[in-house]
Formats: C-alpha cells, structure tokens, sequence
C-alpha cells in the first residue's frame, strides 16, 4: 500500500479527505456524495457538467457508541423504515470554469451553484431473499436519457468490473441473505 501511495500521491489526498469527514449514527442521516462527474444535457442540447449528492432530511446525528451485532446498520435502517419514510434530495453541483471533471479525487471549490433536482423517498426496504437486486447489474453508465459520462475514467473502469461481476456471481449458488425477509417484517429486531 505505502509503494501504492507514493506513485498516487492523490491517493493520499483522497484518503486524508475522507479521514475528516464527520461519520454518522447510521445510513438514515448521512450524505452521499457521487464523487465522479457526470454530464447533463437539456433539450436544447446544452451539456452540463455535475456532481450530485443524496442529501437527507433527517439531521446528521454522530455515532452513538458501538453498534449491536454485526449487522446493526442494516437493522437501524429497517427499524427507521418501520416508523415513517425517510427522504433524501438529489442536490446537483453544477461545475464552474475549469472544476476539474476527470479526477474524483479532486473537490470542487466550495460556493459551486447547486439545485435541489428532486426526492428520493423510502418506504420499504426489502431483503435479497425472493427480492429483485440480484438480478441487478450496478453499472454506473447505464444512464437516463440526459445523462452521460465525463472524462472521468472510473464509471468506465467500474462498468467493465461490474460486467464481469455479474457474469460470475450469475453462475454461483446463492446464498442465505445476512438481512432476511423476517428480519424486516419484525422491524429490523
Ligand atoms: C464511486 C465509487 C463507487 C461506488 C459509489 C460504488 C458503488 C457500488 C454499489 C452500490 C454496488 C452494489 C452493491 C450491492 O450489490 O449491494 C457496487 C458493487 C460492486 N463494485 Fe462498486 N462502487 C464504486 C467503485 C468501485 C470500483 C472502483 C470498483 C473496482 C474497480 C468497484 C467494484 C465493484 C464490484 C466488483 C461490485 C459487484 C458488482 C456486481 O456483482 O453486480 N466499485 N459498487
């Protein structure tokens, strides 16, 4: 890793920036931000570059000591499930002149116009057993129509991996899901 890092010096970077960041109690109160740069275009054809982060409407609240078991995440978030639906908004960044869209290791200046593009809300969560994800391919560059890729390398990278992924995982046994169907009809308990 230490050879690693010397040649990749924004390795580094990218590494200590994350080491700052605030953790939160639990997936239903934290912020996730996409990183890598995607380009939009409008009906007129006008493209712009972005970023995009999930921002949630509940209020980060840090870590309240160590979790029970190893699963409690999940089950934090089943059992918030439980009690209402929990929202996030699609907040785009738009880039300025010269925000650098090929690096994700790279923030942008802080300031950068941003729009609140719509809400994701939770109602449910469902487990592996009987549901639809593992017959998902996770390929970040199946987009919607409007949505493209930059310069950025690392969608393009994740695409091939998650291609061949797929292909393997589709020819393994499946195994017992770590959060059952009746872990999230009790709750999350
Ligand atoms: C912005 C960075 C990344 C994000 C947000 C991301 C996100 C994800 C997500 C959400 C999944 C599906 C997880 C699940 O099944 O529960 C996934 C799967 C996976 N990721 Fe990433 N990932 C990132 C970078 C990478 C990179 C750089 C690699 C390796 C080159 C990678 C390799 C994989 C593989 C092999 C899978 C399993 C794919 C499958 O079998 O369908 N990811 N990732």
């Amino acid at each position: 890793m230490g050879g690693f890092l010397a040649r990749h010096p924004e390795t580094g970077r990218a590494l200590a920036l994350l080491k700052a960041r605030a953790l939160t109690s639990g997936f239903a109160n934290d912020t996730y931000n996409s990183l890598d740069s995607l380009i939009f275009v409008n009906a007129e054809g006008t493209a712009t570059a972005v970023r995009w982060a999930m921002v949630p409407e509940e209020a980060a609240r840090p870590p309240e000591g160590p979790g029970v078991g190893r699963d409690y995440l999940f089950h934090d978030l089943i059992g918030a499930l439980a009690r209402g639906p929990l929202r996030w908004h699609l907040v785009v960044t738009v880039a300025g002149p010269g925000d650098p869209t090929g690096d994700a290791t790279v923030p942008w200046p802080a300031g950068r116009r941003q729009v609140d593009a719509g809400t994701l809300t939770l109602v449910r969560a469902e487990s592996e057993e009987g549901g639809p994800c593992t017959g998902i391919t996770y390929d970040p560059l199946i987009l919607p129509e409007g949505m493209g890729p930059s310069d950025d390398p690392i969608p393009a990278a994740r695409s091939a991996v998650y291609a061949r992924s797929f292909t393997l995982r589709s020819g393994e046994a499946v195994t017992a899901s770590a959060v059952t169907g009746t872990a999230i009809r009790s709750g999350g308990q």
